[in-house]
């Protein structure tokens, strides 16, 4: 069975497929159920994406267990692996993880019998979160192809911006960047424009969290209120969108640092419309990881 760790080996078409099985599962034209063990094992801090795979798993019909890791055996010096190979042994197929360290799958993918999907890793990427936001812009815009998408924030600790910038680009969007040249990172696709350029000429406006729990010795050294003027979408700024043009975050978001109180539930604003895909995306992950037989490199 396969893994779901990144999305940078999915072509355009694979993409379009699981986005298609997203909305046919969100309309209710299909139902898939599951007679599997799945576990959630879970890091760091999650609202969003520990909850919405919950909820996607129990809607598959599968028997869930979610992993707490103050209580289990690693505070004892368990290895990752060791406690996947533990309960894989159980007879649990699959595991959905979030690990701060990035790319923490590598040691673990050719190793175990498990389907393993990825919920987060370190500053490395984040494919369901991904693929819910380009459900969110496929369903805002009918397409990517022509499409400018911005991407604001603490770019070079941001997994988001990461995952979703390489695909954008590989689905023919084009991508920008804005933010404090301290986060700026040269590792993946898009080009660095100013703040004015960003929020005038983008289609999508995708504010990004500062990731303080990565930043080390890193800082901008603003207080809250000189980034919100310097890099937030503030209220003034935002009369500046084009027509037309949506705001996107992953969130968890902080009002008033990188996006005003008043725009997180504006009309433009398709944050919550981001976590409702959140769901069908996940059973659609689900779905492809639980029923494609051949076993596909996602790594
Ligand atoms: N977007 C996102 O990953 O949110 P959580 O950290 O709440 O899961």
């Amino acid at each position: 069975m396969p893994n779901l760790l990144k999305l940078t080996d999915w072509s355009a078409e694979d993409i379009r497929e699981l986005l298609s099985r997203a909305e046919a599962i969100e309309e209710g034209r299909l139902n898939p159920q599951f007679d599997t063990f799945i576990v959630n094992l879970f890091f760091e801090p999650s609202t969003r994406t520990r909850f919405s795979f919950e909820v996607a798993e129990k809607r598959l019909g599968m028997k869930v267990l979610n992993f707490a890791s103050e209580t289990s055996s690693t505070k004892k010096g368990e290895t990752l692996y060791d406690t996947l190979r533990t309960i894989e042994s159980m007879g649990v197929q699959a595991a959905v993880i979030r690990h701060p360290e990035e790319g923490y799958y590598n040691d673990l993918k050719d190793r175990l019998n498990m389907t393993l999907i990825n919920g987060g890793d370190g500053a490395g990427h984040h494919p369901s979160q991904t693929l819910l936001d380009l459900m969110t812009i496929r369903q805002e815009f009918g397409s990517f192809e022509g499409l400018t998408v911005a991407m604001i924030g603490d770019i070079s600790h941001s997994r988001v911006a990461r995952s979703n910038a390489i695909m954008l680009e590989k689905l023919g969007a084009r991508v920008i960047f804005s933010g404090p040249p301290e986060w700026q990172s040269g590792a993946f696709a898009g080009t660095y424009v100013s703040m004015d350029e960003a929020i005038e000429t983008a289609d999508v406006v995708n504010m990004l969290r500062i990731q303080t729990e990565r930043h080390g010795e890193v800082s901008c050294g603003m207080t809250k209120a000189q980034y919100h003027a310097a890099y937030g979408l503030s209220v003034e700024r935002s009369k500046q969108m084009k027509p037309g043009s949506v705001i996107m975050h992953p969130g968890p978001f902080n009002r008033g640092v990188e996006i005003a109180d008043e725009l997180v539930e504006n009309p433009n604003s398709r944050i919550f419309k981001q976590v409702h895909n959140g769901v069908p995306v996940r059973m659609a992950v689900l779905e492809w990881a639980l029923t494609t037989e051949k076993k596909v490199v996602m790594a």
